[in-house]
């Protein structure tokens, strides 16, 4: 028989050209904000620190937002989007132990990601839920192991230097931090931003 997969949930992740030499640099900035402002309360909990929003229009993080729009014009491509993306807004989330972020959705949005600078060991995976509302209105009963394609929450183990990017629309959370390390190595730090549609980038 045939089979025909239709209205796809695309996840694009990449890495970006030189993981060691962005986190280097991008830490002691994150780290040095989180001690300026104080936190954000948005889907961040157990004492986690959410900067405001307006980082992608700080300068000194343009060697990131490059690699950000170098992929997002490639999903742009890829996903059949025109005119341009534009950068909506941005921030830097330090989770440190014992925290971690609600189940949410980013509105007004076409496309949402995150980036990691650290991510020491078990300091919380990022996972999606199937968005389709018939989908979770029964749970059929299934063999252990099937397809990433056909679970109903598909978690991602962080990578330091990945970039992650998905629809805007599909839910999404952050595991505890459950990092045994002490100090700022028990700390992840992820940045997290969203792309919109626009006529000039
Ligand atoms: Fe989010």
């Amino acid at each position: 028989m045939n089979r025909e997969i239709l209205f796809p949930t695309p996840i694009y992740l990449k890495m970006v050209e030189n993981p060691q030499k962005m986190n280097d640099y991008l830490f002691p900035l994150i780290k040095a904000w989180s001690k300026k402002d104080k936190s954000e309360k948005k889907t961040n909990v157990g004492g986690g620190w959410h900067s405001p929003t307006d980082m992608n229009k700080k300068k000194e993080y343009k060697p990131l937002t490059d690699e950000l729009f170098t992929m997002q014009h490639a999903i742009f491509k890829d996903y059949g989007m025109e005119p341009k993306p534009g950068l909506g807004n941005m921030w830097a989330n330090i989770n440190y132990p014992g925290s971690y972020n609600l189940q949410h959705l980013h509105s007004n949005s076409q496309w949402s990601g995150v980036y990691y600078v650290k991510v020491p060991e078990n300091s919380g995976r990022l996972f999606v839920e199937d968005p389709r509302p018939g989908a979770n209105i029964m749970m059929p009963r299934r063999v252990k192991e099937i397809p990433k394609a056909l679970r109903r929450i598909v978690a991602y183990p962080p990578r330091e230097g990945q970039m992650i990017m998905f629809p805007a629309w599909l839910s999404h959370g952050v595991e505890m931090n459950e990092s045994k390390e002490k100090g700022e190595k028990g700390w992840r730090i992820s940045i997290s931003f969203n792309f919109i549609q626009t006529e000039r980038s």
